[in-house]
């Protein structure tokens, strides 16, 4: 079987991360996102893996390459413009043959059982299955209403209150039959969910769906993408976990002063280095090559890779991207900082900020 991951999204909620980074390689716990999905479709036994891509090509290129270092064969194929979640699959046809297949978007990170849905699948003759996620507030999301067997009965877009009958969605994972290729246009821009999936609905083609509560995040905002870095510390999912009881995890020629306090959960790349002092509350993850100045304080925060904190600066509840510079004594709380940012000495961003990528702040 062989599967196409959605990654050509501009990922605009994301922003400023976003801007020159693309959603599928930020680092969730110092591992690109889209690594996690790999590894995960290669070990229910799929080879053949096609790259959906569109703005941002070449990070994704340049890091997977053709997936032999990941023992799968990974295609690409690149839009010019974005053809939208089914046209980016149409585009893919010529990759696909006359299997079924698997399509992912592939800004989601679950847990749920593939393999077992695939099973079901071909078990129910279904021309598509759809895996559905329950959420606590289904007002804001495209609801999928289903009989007693699963078989799909409606589409609810964005429903009033009046109008929720269930509380799950679509969880963004399909199997699909090749002929569904068939009721989409080459080269034209198309949605799976609102119009592809509603007129074979209509047409009564048999549409099924796999509930799981399995754990899902889908890294739509930086919110979402912080939160499912912080869940994966605290064991939230089967793809990560510390395999030791100090919930610390040190990278290769990484060096912590004997003072460094850890008082909750961290991940500390490769050869970064931890000044004197250093306290880190919560989850913090920081990425490879990053270096941190004594007296400095990181709370519940993300830092990439190459981005140098300098001495008693204070970074709370924030995400910091790579190759940043944040100064002295400055403090950063509820932020979100893109790469190549340089913060002076000294300076309190207003909370809740969001910083461009190469940006240099001053003092103020
Ligand atoms: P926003 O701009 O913040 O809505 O994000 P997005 O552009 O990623 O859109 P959305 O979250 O709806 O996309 C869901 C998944 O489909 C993501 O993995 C996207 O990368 C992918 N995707 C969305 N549109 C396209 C497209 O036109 N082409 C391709 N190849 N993938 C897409």
């Amino acid at each position: 079987m062989k599967a196409v991951i959605l990654v050509g999204g501009l990922g605009t909620r994301l922003r400023p991360l976003s801007i020159n980074t693309p959603k599928s390689m930020m680092p969730v716990v110092n591992i690109p996102f889209i690594e996690y999905v790999i590894r995960r479709l290669q070990g229910i036994g799929i080879k053949e893996i096609i790259l959906a891509i569109s703005h941002l090509a070449e990070p994704i290129k340049k890091y997977f390459g053709d997936g032999s270092r990941f023992g799968i064969c990974i295609n690409y194929t690149v839009e010019e413009t974005a053809l939208g979640t089914a046209g980016a699959v149409k585009n893919a046809e010529q990759y696909l043959g006359y299997e079924s297949f698997v399509i992912l978007n592939g800004d989601i990170f679950t847990d749920l059982d593939l393999s077992t849905m695939v099973s079901m699948h071909i078990q129910r003759r279904a021309k598509i299955t759809i895996a559905l996620t329950p959420v606590v507030d289904p007002i804001h999301y495209g609801l999928i209403e289903t009989d007693i067997k699963d078989r799909v009965m409606r589409f609810l877009e964005k429903p009033s209150r009046e109008q929720i009958t269930t509380n799950m969605i679509n969880a963004g994972t399909y199997i699909m039959e090749p002929e569904v290729l068939n009721s989409i246009p080459k080269q034209k821009m198309f949605s799976f969910e609102r119009e592809v999936f509603p007129p074979l609905l209509q047409k009564g083609e048999p549409i099924y769906a796999f509930p799981s509560s399995s754990y899902w995040m889908d890294i739509g905002t930086p919110q979402k993408y912080h939160q499912l870095n912080r869940d994966l510390l605290n064991g939230q999912s089967n793809q990560f976990s510390f395999n030791n009881d100090s919930h610390i995890l040190i990278g290769k020629n990484a060096t912590l002063h004997n003072t460094v306090e850890i008082t909750d959960s961290a991940v500390i790349g490769n050869n970064c280095s931890i000044g004197q002092n250093v306290k880190l509350n919560g989850a913090v993850i920081i990425g490879a090559n990053s270096i941190i100045g004594a007296g400095a304080k990181i709370e519940d925060s993300i830092i990439w890779r190459n981005t140098n904190i300098a001495s008693e600066a204070t970074i709370r509840h924030s995400i910091i991207a790579n190759n940043c510079y944040i100064g002295k004594r400055s403090s950063i709380l509820r932020t979100v900082i893109s790469n190549n940012v340089s913060i002076s000495a000294g300076r309190r961003l207003k909370p809740d900020s969001s910083i461009w990528p190469d940006t240099y702040l001053d003092k103020n």
